[in-house]
């Protein structure tokens, strides 16, 4: 596909007043992306001329998502409307014929649907071409007004109608393809004659019309392509659409998903056949997965790069890291910033990893914390082990060797070494360097009191003192006894006291 004769024209300046939002409409994100690198992606393959995106509103914010694509910005300010936004990107359109205009609150529309536009208008020699929708509910959009051979005699804006025009189901897209020396000359021809005292682009279909131009229309065949996302639910069906078209292209390449509704998968996001997702899995950012891996239960992966037949248990927190195949990891494990497992290795739960490499089958199966480390193929590491990398100012390294055991609740202060084959004993805190096959260990040496405890419980008396099993039935037979003799006694003694 190749269209040297077309400028791409994005129009992105306008606020988004009824988002009710301190950042700019388009900025706005939906199925993992913000609702203007949708828009430009979307027109990257038709191979334009230029793509110009016209920014306004945090034009710098809106330009450093558009450029790195490619495209080219212009500055619209203020904004007078959208047949403002086109005058504003005549410079930069330069010598193409034809412009396809795109709003940059239409994310969800397809290349192939661009594309058809443009077939179609080339093929009817149209001034003006507008991609249309029936819509159950039009209510916000554009009407379109047709005579009655069919032929399209302009657009109604929603604030404009009356009520006849106000049941007309087919709306206006706001995206068109114009003869660009038809539309310059009425672009000039347009006035504020609205209640926002705006240049509407819709106006100039009136007048190409009037002046006996040939305006078509292209109906699109999914409806839901054209959405605007004008409001937060608006915003919202947009993302549930994206969604649910990301789900059915993976669930089409081999991926099961159980409960996919709650399954939430970023656009570039690649999986591999056979893989299983659970319900409230969520597959961000550049995730690539292998297949057969298993996902598990509220897991997020962000930026992770999975081998094959991975097994990821339920809650863990997985962001730029990469676990080779057959490695296992979780339930509620926490792998971060280059956190790297290679083959058959596994972390088990309450374990964080952070920049550390864990080579061919290490395990760390509970409670701890391995960070800046490095750890040899085989190794052990024993439950509540923490390598403690900082000092206050400074990370530091742990190097740990292959078939290294590191008991229980061990602390490893870097930057330390322990050799290939050493034994850690469990509960050391070890600050020097353990050679390959010796046992470090660094703990209080245990001592034994025998009786101790129980010379205490004589000393202290009542309190913490267990009657043996002889003692307690000899004073379960005396209680009743000594208690209710006491008692009689004392009544009578009032009793007879108040006589
Ligand atoms: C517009 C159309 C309406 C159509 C609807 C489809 C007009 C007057 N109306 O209405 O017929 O049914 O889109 O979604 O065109 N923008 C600028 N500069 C401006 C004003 C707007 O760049 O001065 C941009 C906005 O950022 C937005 C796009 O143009 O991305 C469309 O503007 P918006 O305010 O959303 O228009 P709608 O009211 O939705
Ligand atoms: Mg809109």
């Amino acid at each position: 596909m190749r269209n040297n004769d077309c400028a791409v024209v994005v129009l992105a300046a306008g606020k988004g007043t009824r988002l009710k939002s301190s950042l700019a409409k388009v900025l706005h994100r939906a199925g993992g992306r913000s609702l203007v690198e949708h828009v430009v992606r979307a027109a990257m393959p038709l191979k334009p001329r230029a793509i110009t995106v016209v920014v306004g509103h945090q034009a710098e914010d809106v330009a450093a998502v558009v450029e790195p694509l490619g495209a080219a910005t212009v500055l619209q300010q203020p904004q007078n409307g959208t047949g403002h936004a086109v005058l504003v990107a005549r410079r930069a359109i330069g010598r193409a014929k034809i412009a396809v205009v795109i709003p940059g609150d239409a994310p969800l529309v397809r290349t192939e649907t661009l594309a058809n536009l443009l077939r179609t208008h080339r093929n009817g020699n149209a001034a003006a071409t507008i991609l249309t929708a029936m819509l159950h509910d039009p209510t916000g959009y554009g009407r379109i007004v047709r005579r009655g051979d069919g032929r399209v005699t302009g657009i109604v804006e929603e604030k404009s109608t009356d009520e006849e025009t106000r049941q007309i189901n087919e709306v206006n897209s706001s995206l068109y393809c114009f003869t660009l020396e038809k539309l310059w000359p009425a672009l000039a021809k347009l006035r504020p004659n609205n209640v926002h005292r705006e240049l509407y682009l819709t106006d100039a279909i009136a007048l190409l019309n009037q002046q006996g131009d040939a305006v078509l229309t292209e109906v699109a065949t999914d409806p839901h392509e054209i959405l605007g996302c004008n409001t937060r639910a608006e915003l919202a069906e947009v993302d549930r659409l994206f969604r649910a078209r990301k789900r059915a292209a993976v669930m089409e390449a081999g991926v099961t998903i159980y409960m996919p509704q709650s399954v939430l998968i970023d656009p570039e996001v690649e999986i591999g056949a056979d893989t299983i997702l659970d319900p409230g899995v969520q597959l961000l950012g550049r995730t690539r997965i292998g297949a057969r891996c298993k996902i598990g239960t509220g897991s997020i992966l962000t930026d992770t790069v999975l081998g094959d037949d991975v097994v990821v248990k339920p809650h863990c927190l997985i962001s730029a890291s990469r676990l080779a195949n057959g490695t296992a990891v979780g339930p509620f494990a926490h792998l971060r910033d280059g956190a790297t497992l290679l083959p058959g290795a596994r972390v088990g739960n309450f374990v964080e990893v952070k920049k550390s490499v864990l080579a061919n089958g290490v395990k760390a199966m509970h409670l701890s914390y391995l960070g800046d480390a490095r750890i040899g193929a085989k190794t052990n590491i024993g439950a509540g082990t923490i390598t403690c990398n900082y000092d206050g100012r400074q990370k530091h390294p742990t190097f740990i060797g292959k078939r290294v055991f590191i008991g229980s609740d061990s602390a490893l202060v870097a930057p330390v070494r322990i050799g290939d084959g050493a034994y850690v004993a469990a509960g050391s805190t070890i600050t020097e360097n353990v050679p390959a096959d010796a046992l470090g260990i660094a703990r209080g040496r245990q001592v034994v009191k025998p009786g101790w405890a129980a010379a205490r419980r004589r000393e202290s008396g009542r309190e913490g003192h267990r009657d043996t099993e002889a003692q307690r039935r000899r004073k379960a037979k005396r209680k009743p006894a000594r208690k209710t003799r006491p008692r009689v006694k004392k009544r009578t003694a009032r009793r007879k006291s108040r006589r």
